[in-house]
């Protein structure tokens, strides 16, 4: 990764998304895909992984999991940056939905950790993956 500023607990937060991308369900694709999305001025990380279904369209990625995961626990909080871990060349980003859920939460400026089983290699700003995200029904 380019030298920046390392955020608080980025190396913790990448082993869990290592860890939960164990667990990913992905028997139809093979793609395995772990997530971290770390609160903002606190230790708790949380983590999530890609759950594939038969049906499709009921599979749910792994960043909507870490997320999710940690609305279910904290409520909705301001959050610090997420870390996505594949194992791909080139890295993946995340899916234009995902992306939509956490334009949600966070703000462009949110930071994205892109990382393969070596570590975090890239980060990107949300604003950048979603210049325009939904925001308004009216
Ligand atoms: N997947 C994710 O977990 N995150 C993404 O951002 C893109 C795709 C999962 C969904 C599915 O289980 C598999 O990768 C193939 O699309």
């Amino acid at each position: 990764m380019k030298k920046s500023i390392v955020p608080p607990l980025l190396e913790e937060a990448f082993k869990k998304a290592v860890q939960a991308r164990k667990h990913a369900h992905a028997i139809y694709s093979n793609f395995h895909v772990g997530a971290a999305i770390k609160v903002l001025d606190s230790d708790k990380i949380f983590s999530g992984c890609n759950v594939e279904n038969a049906s499709f369209g009921a599979t749910i990625c792994a960043e909507r999991v870490a997320v999710f995961s940690a609305i279910a626990a904290k409520g909705v909080v301001p959050f610090e940056y997420m870390v996505l871990v594949t194992d791909t060349d080139p890295l993946s980003v995340p899916c234009g939905l995902c992306l939509q859920v956490i334009a949600e939460f966070t703000n462009p400026e949110f930071p994205i950790y892109l990382g393969n089983l070596t570590g975090v290699k890239e980060k990107v700003m949300l604003g950048d993956l979603l210049p325009r995200s939904f925001t308004s029904f009216s």
